[in-house]
């Protein structure tokens, strides 16, 4: 899912099944990638979900800065907004309850209508590689993945139930990220939810080798032994793993490569790459 490409026709089609999908929603949980608070967000959804419920998850908590993490968390308003280490936390537990909460004025209402076993559905959206099928999972709690297609509903929505009256619409919105931005693209190719096949690695390399130190020098003193250095990092970086061509000079591409691949798996980087506006 995350090597998607998105073209005009892709994105209209995906809007128009989301706002089909969002007639039956009474809340939708966005996903964010907690490194990317802002830039992972949907431009489009605000305008999509107007007058829905909706609750913030930041993903992939473990990966991030904490110290950002719980700027961003302040920023958004702690009651609209949750982070979550998806892999490991007990999202259920961290999730529910600001569920139930948010819905509570809808089941009041419909009580007062006098309707007792009013049925509430949640859909998930989010950017391709956000972590939607995991979270999905984690929240329904996977011995309970049971997508029913309940009869005599108009528009039938596959759920998955997640207590009583409280059900998960079991396809996940998948939207796309704000690639037209360049900074928001050079944030998601650098986590790794753009496609890298069609960007410069070389560059996006030496761009996060810069923004590390900018931001986190400590890292690249930690991971490649790099001190306060300047001129080629990129080289400095092929020197110290000797990743070499057969000629001795630098294989520049290879050690693109490793880079990223490291900023994006390795746990050693708990980076955050947006920066909040109302400091740390
Ligand atoms: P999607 O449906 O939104 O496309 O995302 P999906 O659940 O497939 O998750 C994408 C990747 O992110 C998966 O890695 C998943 O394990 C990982 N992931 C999801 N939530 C978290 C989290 O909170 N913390 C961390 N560290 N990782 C998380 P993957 O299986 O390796 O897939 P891929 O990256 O190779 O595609």
């Amino acid at each position: 899912m995350s090597q998607l490409q998105w073209y005009p026709g892709h994105m209209e089609k995906a809007r128009r099944q989301m706002e089909e999908k969002l007639k039956d929603v009474d809340l939708v949980i966005e996903l964010r990638d907690a490194r990317l608070p802002v830039s992972s967000a949907n431009p489009l959804l605000e305008k999509m979900i107007s007058g829905k419920l909706r609750l913030i998850v930041l993903t992939k908590k473990d990966r991030s800065d904490s110290r950002k993490t719980a700027a961003w968390l302040f920023y958004f308003g702690e009651e609209n907004v949750i982070a979550v280490d998806t892999l490991h936390d007990d999202v259920r537990q961290k999730v529910l309850p600001a569920v139930r909460r948010l819905l509570e004025p809808k089941r009041q209402k419909a009580l007062k209508r006098g309707i007792r076993n009013k049925i509430l559905r949640i859909m998930i959206a989010g950017i391709p590689n956000v972590g939607k099928s995991t979270f999905i999972n984690r929240l329904s709690g996977h011995s309970s993945l049971k997508a029913e297609n309940r009869p005599g509903v108009t528009r039938s929505l596959s759920t998955i139930k997640l207590e009583e009256g409280l059900e998960l619409v079991d396809t996940p919105g998948v939207l796309w990220p704000k690639f037209s931005d360049p900074d928001c693209a050079l944030k998601l190719a650098l986590v790794g939810s753009l496609n890298d096949q069609i960007l410069d690695r070389i560059d996006l390399a030496e761009k996060g080798i810069a923004f590390l130190q900018k931001e986190y020098p400590g890292l690249l003193k930690e991971i490649y032994g790099l001190e306060n250095e300047e001129g080629d990092l990129l080289e400095k970086i092929a020197f110290s793993r000797s990743l070499l061509k057969s000629g001795g000079e630098a294989d520049r591409l290879r050690t693109a490569d490793t880079f990223l691949n490291e900023l994006r798996n390795d746990k050693r980087y708990q980076v955050t790459y947006d920066t909040c506006p109302a400091g740390e």
